[in-house]
């Protein structure tokens, strides 16, 4: 029913699940949570760290064979969780890091701290690559606290706007309840996704958000934003 476009179920290859019980475990919540396409953005920093793709793909061949025979009703793709930084149009042109679920859509994080015009760029050079940007968790950056920049983003560059479920989930303070008003209103969010990692800590929390976009937002809306906009992934 629901679309989660960025988590860390894969083990063993950034700071999500550490072996394959972990993901085990981590899949049976996404299951809970009415996940039925699931796409892994592990962390990738270009330049930075190695990622280790041949382990990537072992252990999401793996968790594929784990949902076969545990019988659990999902499909998943691979994708990875970029940090921009100077190489990151270069890698996503040679395909040193991968899309979302092979689609044009890159999903692309930033350093904290990072300014608006830094952001600018980065939809500006993942465009010139022939990609489309989409933000994680962009409730997250302070230069986007002003909503006219997360508007500037989207109508410039097409950027897509993903936020965590969290946001919705966990109590805010009096500004973040009034930016999440601000950006609800003008439809600037195109997805929200689990972001998750290891269970204890930071469990999927799917279901509970859909709940709560519903009843703030109606019913339209959440499917939106919890599976429907996440269509254009898998044309
Ligand atoms: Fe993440």
């Amino acid at each position: 029913m629901f679309t989660d476009m960025h988590n860390h179920f894969v083990y063993g290859v950034d700071d999500g699940c550490a072996d394959h019980d972990a993901m085990l475990k981590l899949l049976f919540a996404l299951e809970a949570n009415r996940i039925t396409r699931l796409v892994s953005t592990p962390h990738i920093t270009p330049g930075l760290e190695p990622f280790p793709m041949e382990a990537y793909h072992r252990h999401f061949g793996e968790a594929r064979e784990l949902i076969r025979r545990e019988g659990l009703h999902m499909e998943i793709y691979t994708g990875q969780e970029i940090l921009y930084t100077d190489l990151t149009a270069r890698y996503l042109r040679e395909g040193q890091a991968l899309t979302m679920a092979g689609s044009e859509y890159a999903l692309i994080e930033f350093m904290p701290g990072e300014n608006y015009a830094r952001l600018c760029e980065a939809a500006q050079k993942v465009r010139n690559a022939g990609y489309y940007p989409v933000f994680a968790h962009i409730e997250r950056y302070a230069c986007l606290s002003d909503i006219h920049c997360v508007e500037e983003l989207k109508q410039r560059y097409g950027v897509k706007m993903q936020v965590n479920c969290s946001l919705f989930v966990h109590k805010q303070g009096f500004f973040r309840k009034r930016w999440i008003r601000n950006v609800m209103k003008n439809g600037l969010i195109d997805f929200v996704s689990t972001d998750t990692h290891d269970m204890p800590g930071r469990e999927p929390s799917m279901g509970q958000c859909y709940d709560i976009l519903m009843k703030e937002y109606g019913e339209d809306t959440a499917r939106a934003l919890t599976g429907g906009n996440a269509d254009i992934l898998f044309r």
